[in-house]
């Protein structure tokens, strides 16, 4: 096996994206375009990655602080896809071997092909080998120019005869080359076209004057090599994204009653016999257990939620966990760092962070819980309210096992309510309450008989 090393261009302009992001940056069914294509790259374990980087390079660089053991080489100005290979020749000069050229724009390429077009590539010993499809609608694509079936060059849309346009067979814009002579032959493409780019399709055409021999191998599916050059662009990825992760879904045993409307990000997964309504969002790195229900509305981002929970109508859940058998909702909001153990039960209007709860207790309604420790089968009320922000700092709230919070309470943190403890209707806690107590702080109620008739004569 001969060395590979990759290259990714993601220096240009993106402008039809009409955008003050990088456009590699823009999410394709959760995650950033330019993730897909590393992905597909470190599949291929390389000596090397390069990252041609120019327009926002700063940002660009600062979002891909993740990825280990990138090089980086800046193309400024951005004068074309040739020049942007030049770039990365001071990283490259001394190694030998298959360079594969990425297009950080065209993220659905799979592993699986790139492993093709390298095996290829080395199995006909050519100095270039070119990812190509046939498609329907080749418009805006470079067109594959053969001659008696031997690739002769390329040619751009804008620069292409109207012969030339109805060539089917599309440039992918992904590529492997020979590393040896190749920056030499790149130094010779001019920038001869519509255009005034230097155009690394134009490659193609040298080699083949050199006598060079040039390869193609074509995606089986289309959809593998689109690129991404406009918003809509973007949403048409997307969606195939999200068509093929919800088959998958289905396939493994997951109920999507309206797969159109459910957003499932690609690295979600679920269980099987679990049931989602429609329009539900289910975003990052989530994990959903077996045996669940999703109602509509939900979105829950970056949570793990347990087997055989039910979630209803209209929550929002984001970097928590849900144990097994727990029911949420309707219109419940988990906001962050919280953890529900097996059993909970949260009901309508409860926003909840920072937050344990014990197995079995109840938050049914109307309530905030913020920075507390909640111990097993708590009973909160309805409308209990933790006081966790003194104006300057959060403090912690501790409920002990087996507490009852009367409804309409406040807990003034820092407090602690002891095991079993009660805290009657309407107190507002301020100091602890030890275990087995009752806390009770409003006064004696006063009746004042006759009050109504009295206010009415005063009219
Ligand atoms: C390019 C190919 C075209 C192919 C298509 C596939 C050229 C001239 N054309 O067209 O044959 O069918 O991809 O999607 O290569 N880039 C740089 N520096 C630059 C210019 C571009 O890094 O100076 C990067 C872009 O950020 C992008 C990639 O190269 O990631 C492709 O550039 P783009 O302008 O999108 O080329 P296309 O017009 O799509
Ligand atoms: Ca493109």
């Amino acid at each position: 096996m001969t060395d590979v090393h990759i290259v990714v261009l993601a220096a240009g302009k993106g402008t039809r994206m009409r955008s003050a992001r990088p456009k590699v940056l823009h999410h394709v069914a959760g995650a950033p375009m330019i993730d897909y294509v590393l992905r597909a790259a470190s599949a291929l374990s390389p000596r090397t990655t390069t990252m041609v980087v120019g327009h926002q390079a700063d940002a660009l660089k600062a979002a891909l602080n993740g990825y280990p053991g990138l090089n980086y080489v800046v193309q400024e100005p951005q004068l074309g896809t040739a020049h942007a290979l030049l770039t990365a020749e001071p990283v490259l000069q001394n190694e030998t071997g298959t360079l594969i050229l990425l297009s950080g724009d065209v993220p659905l390429l799979t592993a699986g092909t790139l492993e093709r077009l390298i095996a290829r590539h080395d199995s006909m010993a050519a100095a270039a080998t070119i990812v190509t499809a046939i498609v329907n609608e080749p418009y805006g694509y470079g067109r594959i120019v053969r001659l008696d079936e031997r690739v002769e060059r390329i040619v751009e849309e804008r620069d292409a005869t109207p012969d030339e346009r109805l060539i089917r067979e599309i440039n992918s814009g992904i590529y492997a080359f020979r590393l040896d002579g190749l920056f030499e032959a790149v130094r010779a493409i001019a920038p001869e076209n519509a255009q005034r780019e230097y155009y690394l399709p134009d490659l193609i055409g040298i080699y083949r004057s050199q006598g060079c021999d040039v390869e193609t191998v074509r995606v089986t599916h289309e959809d593998e090599i689109r690129g991404i050059n406009s918003r809509s662009e973007l949403a048409e990825v997307s969606r195939i994204v999200r068509e093929a992760k919800a088959a998958a879904l289905m396939a493994a045993g997951v109920t999507l009653e309206d797969p159109a409307s459910t957003f499932v990000d690609r690295d979600v997964e679920v269980g099987p016999d679990t049931i989602i309504h429609p329009g539900v969002c289910l975003e990052g790195n989530t994990v959903i257990g077996h045996g669940c229900e999703i109602h509509s509305g939900v979105r829950i981002r970056d949570s793990q939620v347990g087997d055989d929970v039910v979630i209803l109508d209209h929550c929002v859940v984001a970097l928590s966990s849900i144990g097994s058998q727990a029911h949420v909702g309707p219109f419940a909001h988990l906001r962050q760092d919280v953890a529900l153990s097996a059993g909970v039960t949260i009901g309508n209007f409860v926003e909840i962070k920072k937050s344990t709860l014990g197995p079995g207790t109840k938050a049914r309604h109307l309530t905030y819980l913020g920075d507390s420790v909640i111990g097993s089968k708590v009973n909160v009320g309805a409308g209990t309210i933790t006081c966790n922000y003194d104006g300057t700092r959060k403090q912690v709230t501790t409920i002990e096992d087996g507490a009852f919070i009367g409804s309409d309470s406040q807990l003034i943190a820092p407090v602690t309510v002891g095991r079993d403890a009660y805290v009657g209707t309407g107190t507002t806690v301020r100091e602890n309450v030890p275990p087995g107590a009752l806390a009770v702080s409003a006064g004696k109620q006063r009746n004042i008989e006759g009050w109504v008739e009295e206010r009415r004569k005063r009219g």
